[in-house]
């Protein structure tokens, strides 16, 4: 519309050293290259404004400019303090045909290390679209979520405005929850009915992860949801992929860029064998650690026993481990006390999408304990003395926030083209097909599951058989897919 972009990264100079980067990301995700081309004649995204909150690394600029490229406008945060790429943030915002000093991109608002509050003020601005002609605000009509910050942040304001006033911060409430209220406490004041009226206008949010999934859930059933959700996380070609085989390759590449520590004949606990665990279990293994498993779910221990691994309690085994990682999605797993009680040197880290699965706010209030920062998101807090036991260190990663994307830069290029390409389809097919999306959270349908994966086959030289028809009719599938019942587990 010929105005100036805003945006807020850490230094566009970075941008030409984010382009290569994303030049070459771009030949390792085939699936949003090849939606480029299936859709780019057609712009099914034109007229499409997407509040995007969602990790701002060199993989989501591919996709920022992939759903660009379909039509659609944008406005991106991240949604981790401690995982915007600067140079790939830079990159966005510059854009193909911009320049550093005239930026033609997308508004892009996050730089690695912000602090909580600017944290939220960058998700506030994601729904600022500024005003139409007739001097009328103009609101995001999508939203792109990793985690359910941004939806959260509409609904909770359209709670408060409903009831007319923010409540006051409560004791228990975390630090971060009482930034959100004053954020909302400050817009209430200035527009009364902002969030309301951006809820209205939303036709739909695609969520990636597990986490924010879980959030989506709890709104619907608490009958707040205003608009069709589609989840993305359990697409199987995202989570039984990025989960998974994502993890496997950006866990221990984030404990040793944190701590370059040798991992093979240590001891090391995963907390939660889910997806990501399951990913995270055979990353460690790899290194020839020995490897421990928790699970509260018998299924997934069962899983983890038959895959080799000890299923433990951490109260048995605190004492014995070398490196700690949780990837439950549930909080208060690793506690200040358990930590008072680790091996000295202990590695400690986070790969769920929270950071309240170590308490570090506990840890914090040992009696004595002392905070070293070694460098920017490793950290080693030392014990005194105390209970009979001499003093030691451990060393928390990223502060207990994604070690991943904190320590290192997150899952590679060609594992997010699959999550990405089902994130591109999900905006695809709720802004130009909502009706087929009630108020809900919907998974997309198989054969669009299918189309991701063969989307990724070719770069791999993977060779798919082709069924007869009559060996299609014996399985009862049709020849195209899809090829399994919905009930399938992969
Ligand atoms: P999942 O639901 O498949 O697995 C979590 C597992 O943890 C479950 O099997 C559950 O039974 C277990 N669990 C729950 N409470 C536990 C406890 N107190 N102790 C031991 N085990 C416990 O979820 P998924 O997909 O593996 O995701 C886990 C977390 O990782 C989520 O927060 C998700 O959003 C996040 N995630 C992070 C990624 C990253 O790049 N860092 C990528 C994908 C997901």
């Amino acid at each position: 519309d010929g105005r100036p972009i805003d945006f807020q990264v850490a230094d566009l100079a970075l941008a030409p050293a984010g382009r290569h980067e994303i030049r070459l990301a771009e030949h390792e995700m085939p699936g949003l290259m090849a939606l480029r081309a299936e859709y780019g004649d057609a712009q099914p995204l034109a007229g499409a404004r997407i509040a995007g909150s969602l990790h701002m690394t060199v993989q989501t600029a591919v996709l920022i400019e992939t759903l660009t490229a379909l039509g659609a406008r944008v406005r991106w945060a991240s949604c981790n303090i401690f995982s915007t790429q600067d140079a790939a943030a830079a990159a966005v915002v510059v854009g193909r045909d911009g320049t550093v000093d005239a930026p033609a991109g997308s508004p892009v608002f996050a730089w690695k290390g912000e602090t909580l509050e600017e944290y939220w003020e960058c998700a506030e601005r994601i729904f600022d679209w500024g005003s139409d002609a007739d001097g009328n605000p103009v609101g995001p009509n999508m939203i792109l979520d990793d985690g359910g910050d941004a939806t959260m942040l509409v609904l909770k304001g359209v709670e408060f405005e409903k009831a007319g006033a923010v409540p006051a911060v409560h004791a228990e409430d975390s630090e971060e929850y009482a930034l959100v209220l004053e954020l909302l406490r400050r817009s209430l004041a200035s527009d009364p009915q902002r969030w309301t009226r951006i809820a209205a206008g939303i036709r739909g949010v695609s969520e990636e992860t597990t986490t924010g999934v879980h959030r989506l859930v709890e709104f619907h059933r608490a009958g707040v949801l205003p608009f069709p959700a589609i989840n993305v996380n359990d697409a199987v070609t995202k989570s039984k992929f990025d989960n998974k085989y994502g993890t496997r390759h950006s866990l221990i590449d984030g404990i040793n860029r944190a701590t370059d520590v040798l991992i093979g004949g240590k001891v090391a606990l995963v907390a939660g064998y889910g997806d990501v665990g399951k990913g995270c279990a055979e990353s460690l293994r790899g290194q020839g650690a020995r490897v421990l498993v928790t699970e509260v779910d018998p299924i997934c221990a069962l899983q983890a026993a038959m895959d080799g691994y000890q299923v433990v309690r951490l109260d048995d085994v605190v004492g014995e481990v070398d490196i700690f990682v949780t990837a439950t999605g549930n909080k208060d797993v690793v506690m200040a006390s358990h930590m008072a009680r680790m091996k000295h040197q202990a590695i400690v880290g986070n790969i769920g999408h929270f950071d309240n699965e170590i308490d570090i706010a506990g840890l914090a209030k040992v009696p004595g304990v002392e905070r070293v920062e070694i460098k920017p998101q490793v950290h080693e807090w030392r014990f005194p003395a105390a209970d009979g036991r001499p003093a030691h260190s451990i060393i928390v990663l990223s502060e207990g926030r994604l070690l991943n994307l904190g320590n290192a830069t997150g899952h590679p290029s060609f594992v997010m083209s699959n999550s990405f390409s089902n994130q591109t389809i999900a905006q695809i097919e709720l802004f130009t097909r909502g009706a087929d999306y009630p108020i809900g959270v919907h998974v997309l349908p198989k054969h669009l599951d299918e189309k991701v994966a063969r989307l990724h086959l070719d770069a791999l030289g993977a060779k798919l058989t082709e069924l007869t028809k009559s060996q299609a009719d014996y399985i009862g599938v049709d020849v195209a897919g899809p090829y399994k019942p919905d009930a399938y587990r992969y």
